[in-house]
């Protein structure tokens, strides 16, 4: 961004209609999010939002948010971040900017590279084999405990190998699914000391926090204790140094695995349940999964070195990736004056935008509301404009574990869609239950075996 165009940028993006006095926009973001989101692309490229007292940018055109994700005019910051910030630590990650974030990056990389991943084949090989062997046995899934199940467990057994794991990560799981209902809402309604009333739900909340923080402290104090330094994430952590090659402090040490296992845990738990609601709710593709897989894999179990040739089954998790993107909002602060797409952006103003709407989009999609996973075929998908679909991201917060996620998720649709059909139970809610990440509400399902 020149000085000379920020100087000359006066003008302010348009105000997005439907605001109440003294509420604006807030009460509109927390009852309707995702119409609401959607929307503002009716009124601009950039628009302005009243949340209270604050006015936020919101970016709906895919150029502009690349721009955004790109330039070094705008750090992680904003409500989003400080939420989770206060819940989660400071010092992961996530929520870091500047030097500290680039020298976190730097230590976590490795154990997401593309040549590291076929290392955790085994483990999510043997993950996808065990739910086969426990759904059989079940009569009903409850799919929220399911998904998130798997995935902590994923996460959790790749990352910081150890017999140690397997139990804790149970714990992590319920830990997880009690922190993550009740985030989104000290979010958007962030009432401070009110959240400290002896309430069950306040009560349950605190619980799953002291408990998640006790667990990460029994990790690493058990790693250590074991004298063991396997090549995996939670080695890297605890040999990284500063930029004075001094050991990284406990609590960096302990908000990075933190930092590192919540993302990891939320969204593809959420993914699963959506991909488990398109098994369900569009048989035909389910359909070409199977014969997808008979034709590559035969009557073996789906092995992880299958992954790469199971195109079809990729394209339909990224279908769902593009209607059902579990990062489904994001927020960041311009750190000094500026100008997108001819508008001026106030230092300090606070950018919000959603891969939701804009992976909804008519002008970046035909017949945009379709499920239709061979749009992203060779020759089809360079349609696509670019920033349109970035479920993961882009730039220097680009999530590390994109190429983790997609090997897993895949596997894990092959070895569902062929072992099981899924029928909806008469008590399931489908509908989208929006938190920290997109979801489907209370998805039930039976499992008919094949
Ligand atoms: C960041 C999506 C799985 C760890 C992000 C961001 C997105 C995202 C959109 C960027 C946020 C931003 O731009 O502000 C997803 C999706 C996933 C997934 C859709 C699954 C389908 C995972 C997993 C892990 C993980 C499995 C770890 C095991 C992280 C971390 C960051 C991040 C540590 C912060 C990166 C940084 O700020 O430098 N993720 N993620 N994610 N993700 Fe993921």
């Amino acid at each position: 961004m020149t000085l000379e165009s920020v100087r000359t940028a006066t003008a302010e993006p348009p105000l997005a209609g439907g605001g109440l006095p003294l509420l604006g926009h807030g009460w509109k973001l927390a009852r309707t999010p995702l119409d609401f989101l959607t929307g503002l692309r009716d009124h601009g490229d950039v628009v302005r939002l009243g949340l209270g007292p604050k006015t936020v940018y919101a970016v709906t055109a895919p150029e502009l948010v690349g721009e955004v994700a790109l330039s070094p005019d705008y750090i992680i910051a904003g409500p989003l971040w400080e939420s989770l910030e206060s819940l989660l630590g400071k010092e992961g990650v996530a929520t870091a900017n500047g030097p500290l974030h680039r020298r976190q990056r730097r230590t976590i990389q490795p154990a997401f590279r593309l040549d590291a991943i076929p290392g955790y084949g085994p483990v999510m090989e043997e993950e996808a084999r065990a739910l086969v062997e426990r759904w059989r046995g079940l009569d009903v899934l409850d799919v929220t405990t399911e998904s998130f199940r798997v995935a902590t467990r994923i996460a959790a057994r790749c990352l910081m190998r150890g017999s140690y794991m397997d139990e804790r990560a149970e714990r992590i799981c319920a830990d997880l699914a009690a922190l993550f209902s009740g985030m989104y809402q000290r979010m958007v309604v962030p009432l401070g000391p009110l959240y400290r009333v002896p309430l069950p739900a306040n009560r349950e909340f605190n619980r799953a926090l002291a408990d998640l923080h006790l667990l990460v402290d029994e990790i690493v104090a058990d790693r250590r204790a074991s004298g063991q330094k396997p090549d995996d994430l939670l080695t890297a952590l605890l040999e990284a140094t500063d930029e004075n090659g001094e050991p990284i402090g406990e609590q960096e040490i302990h908000d990075q695995v933190i930092a590192i296992l919540t993302p990891g845990s939320e969204t593809v738990g959420s993914m699963i349940m959506s991909l488990l609601l398109v098994l369900t709710e569009y048989p035909e593709h389910a359909d070409k999964i199977r014969a997808e897989v008979k034709n590559v894999v035969g009557d073996r179990p789906v092995g992880f070195d299958d992954v790469r040739s199971l195109a079809y089954t990729g394209n339909v998790v990224v279908e769902t990736l593009r209607l059902y993107p579990a990062v489904w909002i994001l927020t960041r602060r311009a750190v000094t004056d500026t100008v997108l797409g001819g508008y001026r952006i106030p230092a300090g103003a606070d950018i919000v935008y959603s891969p939701y709407a804009l992976q909804r989009d008519p002008r970046s999609y035909r017949r945009a509301e379709v499920f239709d996973p061979d749009r992203w075929l060779p020759g089809a998908s360079e349609e696509v404009p670019k920033y349109a679909m970035s479920p993961f991201s882009v730039g220097n917060r680009k999530c590390p574990s994109d190429h983790f996620s997609m090997a897993e998720m895949t596997l894990l649709t092959a070895t569902m869609a062929s072992a099981f059909t899924f029928e909806e139970t008469r008590d399931s809610d489908p509908r989208h239950r929006i938190g920290i990440t997109l979801r489907p509400k209370n998805l039930r399902l039976r499992p008919v075996s094949r």
